[in-house]
């Protein structure tokens, strides 16, 4: 499964990268404005960090316009990613950028008709978005396993890039459920590491070799 972050933060996505948990990096352009950065100084930056896809996110809102952003935005460097908002608009410039060869990343999904339409739009990357359905009393993890059954039922190519992941167990149960790609704020990945038990054992460990007197080094 392929690890993004979902953040603007370049100190935090680097942090990742160096350890090797970066295979991408979502930005949208709520992250944009909490960075208070400019976007195509940040998606150069990032683009430098990792050479996997980065998704930056177009602002227009009908087809043609939004074309002209994405070729715009693809620019910055070549593994830029155009997201794409799952609308009529947005499927249109997705087929079309698709054609060109430009990777594809269509967000905001929350059914699975949704994803069904940017797969045969020729998506690279469909978002549907968890945490959001859950917020309303939904299961997005359904959704996730819903997508996974209809994508491999006619062996469509579209990655499921699982967004809007607020926990280390939306983290896991993607991974079960079989999504291609998560992508989650640098904080989720890094609770990913985390257990007390792991850490009560290392105290001890630590305890009976201080006892050894020996060292390695
Ligand atoms: O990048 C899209 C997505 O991950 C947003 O997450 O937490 O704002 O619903 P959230």
């Amino acid at each position: 499964m392929k690890f993004f972050v979902d953040s603007a933060d370049i100190d935090a996505i680097a942090e990742l990268n160096d350890i090797g948990l970066v295979d991408g990096v979502t930005t949208n352009p709520s992250i944009i404005s909490k960075s208070g950065r400019d976007f195509k100084q940040v998606i150069s930056e990032i683009c430098k960090i990792t050479d996997g896809h980065v998704s930056a996110e177009v602002v227009a809102l009908e087809a043609e316009k939004m074309v002209e952003e994405g070729r715009h935005l693809r620019k910055i460097a070549p593994n830029v990613c155009v997201k794409l908002p799952l609308t009529m608009d947005g499927l249109k410039a997705c087929n079309i950028l698709s054609k060109e060869g430009t990777p594809t990343n269509v967000t905001l999904c929350f059914s699975p008709n949704q994803a069904l339409l940017a797969a045969k739009c020729g998506a690279t990357y469909i978002s549907p978005f968890i945490g959001r359905l859950d917020d309303i009393s939904l299961d997005g993890m359904e959704l996730i396993e819903d997508i996974r059954t209809i994508y491999d039922n006619y062996g469509y190519e579209t990655e499921i890039l699982a967004a809007s992941i607020r926990s280390a167990n939306h983290v896991k149960e993607c991974a079960i459920v079989g999504a291609d790609v998560i992508t989650a704020p640098p904080k989720v990945i890094k609770a990913l590491a985390s257990h007390a038990l792991t850490d009560k054992g290392l105290a001890a460990f630590m305890v009976d070799w201080k006892k050894t007197g020996q060292t390695i080094l």
